[in-house]
């Protein structure tokens, strides 16, 4: 058989069982998530709002549901800050401990963000789906401390007006960006 021909197989082979596990993995936490599916911001988006808020060195910055945890690295990138990623997704949470491992400040974790209290936090982050934005609103009005600020991508909290909207221009991702200062 022609080698690259068995080559093409086994990539396709490869990439179609990622895609199922992707499935998989998706459909087991598809309760918690409540539609939050594992898709990453764009890093044309990270660096729009990172270039609006006040990030001081040694802050402590939280992604709720982190993906593969490329914000965190982002916001690293730049800054001297602790971050943590709460990740349900099995296979997105593998994914982001593979690739943050190199950075020892950054802690990636599986668990359910909602049992988990954000008071800690300066900067809290997070790209998820309007179902969630309700019970995270109320969480956040009895958690956050007083100088936190929150960002949230696309979706914004619910009956709570935004302090600021960004909206990155010149690209297609350009859905807003809502900011809150607490
Ligand atoms: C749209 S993705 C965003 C990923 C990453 N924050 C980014 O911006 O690139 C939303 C992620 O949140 C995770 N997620 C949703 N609800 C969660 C929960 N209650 N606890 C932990 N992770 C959650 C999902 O598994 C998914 O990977």
């Amino acid at each position: 058989m022609n080698i690259c021909f068995v080559a093409i197989l086994g990539i396709i082979t490869v990439l179609f069982l990622l895609k199922m596990l992707y499935v998989f993995c998706t459909a087991w936490v598809i309760r918690i998530t409540r539609g939050a599916l594992f898709v990453t911001t764009p890093n044309i988006r990270i660096e729009t709002f990172l270039q609006y808020i006040p990030v001081d060195h040694g802050s402590s910055v939280v992604d709720l549901g982190c993906g593969d945890g490329r914000v965190l690295r982002k916001i690293r990138k730049h800054f001297n800050v602790k971050a943590l990623g709460y990740e349900i997704n099995p296979f997105a949470y593998m994914l982001a401990k593979i690739f943050c491992c190199r950075d020892k400040k950054i802690r990636i974790k599986r668990r359910d963000f909602l049992d988990k209290s954000l008071a800690e936090f300066d900067i809290i982050f997070c790209y998820l789906f309007p179902d969630v934005m309700e019970e995270l609103t109320i969480k956040l009005q009895n958690e956050a401390g007083p100088d936190t600020v929150f960002i949230s991508c696309n979706f914004p909290l619910k009956g709570q007006m935004a302090d600021q909207v960004l909206v990155p221009e010149k690209t297609r991702h350009n859905e807003p960006i809502f900011i809150y200062y607490f």
